[in-house]
């Protein structure tokens, strides 16, 4: 022992030479967990451990930027693995050279060269990129290769050639349903980075607060954010922050409609009579800016400047979404103009609005993107198009020349497990797009709209399904398997909370607050296999129960993350069961113990839900686990015995997962259709 300690410290003094002393055995077999997977990946013979030594460096093009992604790596890298890495040296002797040609755009544009390559050896490693952008791809590649072997860290010896499939790879975030802290935002922007995602859409204005600081316009979020908006350094911060990660911002100012947060400070750019209030609930309202008098575009036009300040990206998103047309139909004046320039209904006008817009931004030197609803006759086709109603609009409008991108089926809101987004593709097999069309279709965005998301738990609605996304959007479309995909999701999951992100932590961290005791394993068991209902079902909910803005969002429902392991894993385990119940004792034995589990500490489970007033709603929930559990171990007796279940039991069995499937306290069982199927194969 004490020898070993000597030669620690040895080896710790001189470094790299003494290495071959203190030789670790490598891992038995390389585990791919990469998320998003790579376009090429060749595994050779051999491994490079990361130990004492290690250092990292630059051997041709170096900036300000890439020696930060370069020392952001090497920390992880450090944080991953215990080991300290060492000061850049001379490139030579670093054991990682990082060889870029240049800095890339100066402002990152669509088109921005994000390839890479990554060699590893058993002498070292070698990571070529054309720009700084694509180098840190190839860093978040290899902070992914790193295995343990029980005895230390080591990267497998490996060729990639990498480079993304579409390239506009984005995630949305409403800050205007729930303001989201800035750290929050730069948490998610270290998650987006890790996955190789590179647009970060903030949507900061809309019904029901405006978020960006206007020095020329102070009432925007002096009257329309209760004090919850970003300021134009917070803004600023944002933007370098991203830079720093590779990815753009691209910032939208949501009009005509969704306005009611600019018409509260600034009553005449309404095209109804005012006074407004910030909007409170949630749904499409009627307050629509006014598109008939100049002052509108010149206040338009002030602001877009005041904004092209802060937000370099070539594009400006404008919203355009759900205008109801209302207070267009009910203004006199508002028809007349309508008559008198052959507009027709609330799209002709919209269309008019937009031609309008469109040289306010050129004049900013910035191009327009906007929701599915700007595209109208006479669009010019340079403005790019974000489809959330459907891949139909979006290959509508590359036909007609339109550049596109996706995001139905991307809606994080909706509560979608992984795998339903993982399958939506931006270019479906069988699309009948020519070559020219599919190019104008640049990728996807995912959503993450704020109605129901709070700094505590948006981490868990965003990950780790964006990450899903994300491997959709720069893997090769032949990357498709959904079980190996989940297998690498929950191992993406672990590295991202690693990063600072909470979207396993928050579930206990919840149930601790909800429960008012550190003792939750009870809940816990519970709690795993809930999920949130989906959507439409919250949303009518909301409706009927007047929720509002104001009211926190820290229910039992508000702490289950989306889509947990055990919906996919229990699917899998049950359905590999049933395919033959006599031949599977791995998974007979692993259902008897979750089946336990279900009915283990029921009166513990019983008494924490009825003391906490927000849990109490959710009891029936607690009872339904036990009967589920009872019924998955008498299930898989009659299965595996020849003793037919009794009359009636099958009938009243079902009835009782009729009653599971049913929403209680805005929550749904992961678990539920393999039960059925459990039951199901009872004779
Ligand atoms: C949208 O979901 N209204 C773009």
């Amino acid at each position: 022992m004490k020898k070993l300690i000597a030669m620690m410290t040895l080896s710790m003094v001189t470094g790299a030479l003494t290495t071959s002393t203190f030789a670790a055995q490598p891992p038995q077999a390389f585990v791919n967990t990469l998320m998003p997977q790579p376009a090429h990946l060749t595994v050779r013979p051999g491994w490079l451990p990361i130990r004492q030594g290690f250092a990292a460096a630059t051997d041709k093009f170096q900036d300000r930027r890439l020696d930060d992604a370069i020392m952001r790596a090497m920390r992880q890298l450090t944080q991953q693995t215990g080991v300290v890495i060492g000061e850049a040296m001379a490139g030579s002797r670093a054991t990682l050279i990082v060889s870029v040609d240049g800095p890339g755009e100066a402002v990152q544009g669509v088109h921005e060269n994000e390839s890479y390559s990554l060699d590893v050896t058993p002498q070292g490693a070698r990571l070529h990129a054309a720009t700084d952008v694509g180098a840190m791809h190839g860093l978040q590649t290899l902070l992914q290769l790193v295995q343990n072997s029980g005895r230390g860290y080591f990267l497998p010896a490996v060729s990639i050639q990498d480079s993304p499939r579409f390239a506009w790879r984005g995630l949305m975030i409403d800050c205007s349903r729930h303001f989201e802290p800035v750290s929050v935002i730069e948490r998610t922007l270290d998650g987006m980075a890790a996955v190789k995602m590179n647009v970060f859409h903030w949507h900061l204005s809309d019904d029901q607060g405006f978020r960006i600081q206007s020095k020329a316009f102070p009432l925007l979020t002096g009257k329309g954010s209760d004090g919850l908006y970003y300021t134009q350094e917070q803004a600023r911060e944002v933007v370098a922050y991203a830079r720093a990660r590779g990815i753009r911002v691209v910032p939208e100012f949501d009009m005509p409609g969704h306005s009611t947060s600019w018409v509260v400070g600034y009553p005449d750019l309404a095209s109804a009579p005012g006074p407004f209030a910030i909007q409170r609930h949630f749904g499409v309202f009627d307050p629509v800016l006014d598109p008939t008098r100049p002052s509108t575009y010149q206040f338009i036009d002030q602001f877009i400047g005041e904004m092209a300040t802060i937000f370099p990206d070539a594009y400006m998103h404008i919203g355009g979404d759900e205008n109801n047309g209302v207070e267009w139909a009910h203004n006199p004046r508002i028809q007349a103009f309508m008559r008198a320039h052959d507009l027709k209904g609330t799209a002709g006008l919209q269309a008019y609005f937009n031609q309008q817009l469109l040289p306010i931004l050129q004049k900013h030197g910035r191009k327009m993107i906007g929701w599915d609803e700007i595209m109208t006759p006479g669009l010019p086709k340079d403005v790019v198009v974000q489809s959330w109603r459907g891949f139909d609009s979006l290959a509508t409008g590359a036909r007609e020349g339109y550049t596109g991108i996706l995001s139905a089926g991307y809606y994080l809101d909706h509560m979608n497990s992984a795998a339903d987004h993982y399958r939506v593709d931006p270019l479906p097999p069988g699309n009948n797009l020519t070559p020219a069309q599919a190019a104008r279709i640049l990728g996807g965005e995912a959503c993450m709209w704020g109605e129901y998301v709070d700094a505590r738990n948006i981490d868990s609605r965003i990950w780790p399904r964006t990450a899903a996304i994300a491997e959709r959007l720069w893997s090769p479309q032949s990357v498709n398997n959904v079980d190996d995909m989940y297998r690498r999701l929950w191992v993406e999951s672990l590295r991202l909370e690693a990063l600072g992100l909470t979207q396993i932590s928050q579930e206990s961290a919840s149930l601790r607050a909800l429960a008012g005791t550190a003792r939750i394993s009870p809940l816990q068991t519970l709690a795993a296999v809930l999920q949130p209902v989906n959507f439409g079902t919250r949303g009518s909910w909301s409706d009927r129960h007047g929720v509002t803005t104001l009211m926190p969002l820290d229910n039992l429902v508000d702490a289950l993350p989306p889509d947990p392991p055990s919906r996919h894993d229990f699917d899998e385990l049950m359905s590999t069961y049933l395919q033959n119940p006599d031949a599977r004792p791995e998974q007979q034995a692993a259902l008897t113990a979750i089946f336990r589990s279900w009915m283990e500490d029921q009166p513990e489970r019983e008494l924490l839900m009825s003391e906490s007033p927000r849990l109490a709603e959710a009891l029936p929930r607690a009872s339904q686990l036990t009967e589920m559990g009872a019924m998955g171990i008498e299930a898989m007796g009659y299965l595996m015995s020849d003793v037919p279940a009794p009359a009636g039991w099958k009938a009243e069995k079902l009835k009782v997962l009729d009653e599971a499937e049913q929403p209680v306290a805005l929550t749904r069982f992961t678990v539920a259709q393999p039960m059925r199927d459990l039951v199901n194969e009872v004779k």
